[in-house]
């Protein structure tokens, strides 16, 4: 059983979300009965070596951490060029330059080696497959690891590269797609779970859209053995996220949610604003570089409290989220 390896006491992950989560929150969530995740895929090695031992500090529980799996972009300088361009509208009304910075693999190697270390009991990954040299390494060290699927074929791909269970990620979703194979695909979780179920071996974890005990319960009947949910934990008193985000879930309505590459290069579905509007057909850089050409720009519309330049992830069913007190009290009303 899934649950028993998870160790918590309900057979619910609170997913990663990178640059959301925080130790208080993953803590709260843990000590709520889930699987708490730190979301550590804009961190570097030392940085998510620091936020494991901050959570260490604040319990003994298990928990996961979460990693994007690292590719290099192939760089044409001139889409970055055009990329930077369709940008200046934003930079030149907000009087900011872009953000320069360096990608590199060795990032994603400091933060194995930091889950290693600090003897992680369980790590997640998002955007493709680890090497086989990473996933024995980690297997070595007992690591329990979990890919993300959002196709069968994904899914039996992350089964044949040997990890011990999958997130099979519904178009729902909120955040990034963790998809890595062509075309984009966004295939709704229940029809996704009935594709899957049966045809891979290994433990499935039911991802996207999922907010009240029925989609839940439904989930967990439909072929998965624990369920991920991001979007309903967003509201909690303990996630530190801004309040113009909380309340963009709160107020958010029906199909007001888009899937987006303007912010990041790669494709991920939040709340649908003037940015992802005015960006929709414009010239976008490989992730991730397009996520660097656009920091400064929404670092400066969380200091001006401008919400239609922010990048607000969240899922389909945002507008489903109504209780904003405390994750025990979320959870509560999943039991
Ligand atoms: C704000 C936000 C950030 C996310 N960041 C990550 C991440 O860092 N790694 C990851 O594997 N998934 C990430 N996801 C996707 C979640 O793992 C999960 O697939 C999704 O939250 C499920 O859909 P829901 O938001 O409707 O519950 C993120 C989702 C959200 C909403």
């Amino acid at each position: 059983m899934l649950q028993t390896i998870l160790d918590s006491q309900h057979p619910i992950i609170q997913a990663p979300m990178a640059g959301v989560t925080s130790p208080k929150f993953v803590v709260a969530c843990t000590e709520a009965g889930l699987l708490g995740s730190i979301g550590a895929g804009y961190l570097d090695g030392e940085q998510t070596k620091q936020f494991i031992q901050e959570v260490k500090k604040l319990t003994t529980k298990p928990f996961a951490v979460n990693l994007f799996v690292q590719e290099e972009p192939q760089i044409d300088i001139e889409v970055l060029q055009k990329a930077r361009m369709a940008l200046q509208p934003f930079y030149d009304e907000l009087g900011l330059s872009p953000v320069q910075s360096v990608v590199s693999k060795e990032v994603f190697a400091g933060q194995v080696q930091a889950v290693i270390e600090e003897k992680v009991k369980i790590c997640s990954f998002t955007f493709g497959i680890p090497s086989a040299e990473v996933l024995k390494q980690l297997k070595e060290h007992g690591v329990y690891t979990i890919g993300t699927a959002t196709t069968l074929e994904e899914a039996q791909l992350v089964e044949q590269a040997g990890m011990d269970a999958v997130v099979l990620q519904g178009g729902e979703a909120g955040g990034h797609r963790g998809s890595f194979t062509a075309p984009l695909q966004l295939i709704p979780l229940y029809d996704l779970l009935q594709q899957v179920a049966g045809k891979i071996a290994i433990p499935i974890i039911a991802a996207g859209g999922l907010v009240t005990k029925k989609d839940i319960q439904k989930a967990l009947e439909s072929g998965a053995q624990a369920v991920q949910v991001g979007t309903a934990l967003l509201v909690a008193e303990e996630c530190e996220i801004s309040p113009l985000y909380k309340n963009a879930v709160l107020a958010s309505k029906e199909q007001e949610t888009t899937i987006t590459l303007a912010f990041t290069g790669k494709p991920a579905r939040g709340i649908a604003n003037d940015f992802t509007k005015r960006m929709k057909d414009a010239t976008v850089a490989p992730y991730p570089l397009q996520n660097y050409l656009t920091t400064t720009i929404r670092k400066e519309s969380a200091k001006q409290g401008n919400a239609e330049y922010l990048s607000m992830w969240m899922g389909e069913n945002s507008h489903l989220v109504q209780h904003a007190g405390t994750v025990q009290s979320i959870v509560d009303k999943w039991l």
